[in-house]
């Protein structure tokens, strides 16, 4: 058992919020809840506000309205480093990962820089086998797999309660996605409570315990995996598949 696993799970709870960029009006009245320990999915088509979403938690935006608390701590008007103190963690789409330093230097830099120990090395090593084989490899050497799976492995050194997933399995081969929905049931299992953003439908349903669809700022379903499997209207109206 790590830290991590020992740890209690966090409740993440958004509500009614409306986010803008200047005068354009993003997110209307979006409310989400992911349990402790919980993995939700948020699913939606290109530009319907996914990342406005995880953006707005993490406090890189301030809803201009609404709410958003941890464990019933409120986290709006909080800055970023606040809220990532209190263990929720971004892993944005552009993965962000140090390319000049080698994949064992970008995990000795998370642990080093984390606000508490996480995950050990030994345990991330074990979850990530790709990983151990491209220690020596520096960031701009490995593939993007690869890069996705050091980002997590950082976020999972320090510590998180909430880990926000921005579109982890985009532009990867369809063997690697696998390797990251193992990677998140992992994480599920160690307890963390995890907000999946995906555009790519059967892998988020393939890892959700629940999900919702937001389509042009506005959440339109609340529901399970199965649900969205068995309602093609529901797909072709907001995910186009
Ligand atoms: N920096 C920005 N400035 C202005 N508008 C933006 C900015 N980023 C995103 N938007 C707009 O906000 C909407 C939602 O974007 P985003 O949350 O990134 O969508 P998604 O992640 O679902 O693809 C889009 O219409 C997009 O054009
Ligand atoms: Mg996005």
């Amino acid at each position: 058992m790590t830290a991590a696993a020992l740890a209690p799970a966090t409740r993440l709870r958004v509500e009614a919020i409306n986010t803008y960029y200047g005068d354009s009006h993003i997110l209307r009245d979006v409310s989400l809840e992911i349990g402790a320990g919980e993995t939700v999915a948020l699913l939606g088509r290109n530009g319907v506000g996914k990342t406005t979403t995880l953006k707005s938690i993490v406090g890189w935006l301030r809803p201009r309205t609404g709410s958003v608390t941890l464990d019933g701590r409120e986290l709006v008007g909080c800055d970023m480093m606040t809220i990532a103190r209190a263990g929720v963690a971004l892993v944005p789409e552009e993965r962000r990962i140090f390319t000049n330093l080698t994949v064992a230097e970008n995990l000795k830099l998370a642990q080093v820089t984390a606000r508490a120990p996480g995950w050990t090395l030994d345990h991330v090593y074990e979850k990530f086998p790709r990983l151990r084989e491209r220690l020596g490899n520096k960031g701009d050497e490995i593939s993007g797999g690869e890069k996705q799976m050091l980002s997590i492995a950082r976020a999972l050194l320090q510590d998180v309660k909430v880990l926000l997933l921005d579109e982890p399995t985009e532009g990867l081969a369809p063997l690697i996605v696998r390797e990251v929905e193992s990677v998140i049931r992992e994480i599920k299992a160690a307890g963390i409570t995890t907000l999946l953003v995906e555009q790519n439908l059967y892998s988020a349903l393939a890892v959700a315990d629940r999900c919702y669809i937001i389509d042009q700022g506005e959440i339109k379903f609340e529901g399970t995996p199965e649900q969205v499997r068995s309602d093609e209207e529901l797909r072709r109206r907001y995910l186009h598949v």
